[in-house]
């Protein structure tokens, strides 16, 4: 990351998101209250909680989808908040996105979905014949290019959002429960990919109610509870009130 600043880049920390006193509430609802939280690029960060407690609202704010009613949020140092219209979309595209049901497109190839990410920021087609393989091998997927997603495997097209998440390399990758639809194994191979490309440099925040995942992994565990951050701990582990309630399973974020 950040190669222009060289040689003394990695002595030096980089907030990617900060949030500072940030409200959000849908008339008397609390979606998230007086939030304040720093992630350094680079890091892993699991966020966690029971349904309703504000894990969707919060990374609507950052992606821009819900406006913050008080306080202030920055990403990769510039104002989330004070973002015009205008900027929106290329703020949106500074970050890679996976959700729980990876909406690939039908109509193309495992190939053609991941091009497309790059198509839609107009990037040349030569680099689109580059970079593509490129990141179809890091997801170990490069055998099914020409394959729909109907005649791939569930965790084939999770590898696939993924790849499409991180090809046009961003700063940071948003995870919604990238593995609730798949089987335990499956799972694991889709966090090893994660913990892979965060490796590589790129900011993860993962909403997950894994308990089994955030216990292994062993990285910074955020917790939130009716809209508030009750609990920020590296190397965290998954509490028994971090669970979901029981009716409505995390919806996922990106049903809008
Ligand atoms: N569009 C909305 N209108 C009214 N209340 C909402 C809306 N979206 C979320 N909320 C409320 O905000 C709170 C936090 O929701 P959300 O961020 O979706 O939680 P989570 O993702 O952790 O399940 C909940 O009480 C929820 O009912
Ligand atoms: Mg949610």
């Amino acid at each position: 990351m950040s190669p222009s600043i060289g040689y003394f880049t990695r002595y030096i920390e980089i907030t990617m998101i900060e949030y500072k006193n940030v409200t959000k509430k849908y008339g008397e609802n609390i979606g998230i209250e007086d939030v304040s939280i720093r992630i350094e690029e680079g890091e892993f960060v699991f966020l966690v909680g029971p349904s309703g407690a504000g894990k969707s609202t919060f990374v609507k704010l950052l992606l821009k989808l819900l406006d913050a009613d008080e306080g202030e949020i920055f990403f990769n140092g510039s104002d989330v908040t004070s973002l015009k219209s205008i900027d929106i979309p290329k703020h949106r595209r500074s970050m890679g996105i996976v959700f729980q049901d990876f909406s690939l497109l039908p109509k193309k190839t495992v190939f053609e979905n991941v091009a497309f990410a790059m198509e839609i920021i107009q990037t040349p087609r030569r680099a689109i014949k580059r970079q593509v393989p490129r990141m179809l091998d890091l997801v170990g997927i490069s055998a099914e290019a020409n394959k729909y997603p109907s005649q791939i495997s569930i965790g084939e097209q999770q590898r696939v959002a993924l790849a499409r998440a991180i090809v046009n390399n961003p700063a940071v990758l948003i995870a919604d429960e990238p593995t609730g639809n798949l089987d335990p194994e499956t799972g694991w191979e889709i966090m090893r990919l994660l913990a892979q490309i965060n490796k590589r440099g790129t900011t993860v925040l993962m909403v997950t109610h894994s308990k089994e995942i955030v216990n292994a992994m062993g990285k910074r565990v955020v917790a939130i509870r009716d809209g508030r951050l009750v609990r920020d701990e590296q190397s965290g582990m998954y509490h028994p009130e971090d669970e979901p309630t029981g009716t409505d399973e995390d919806e996922g974020l990106f049903k809008l």
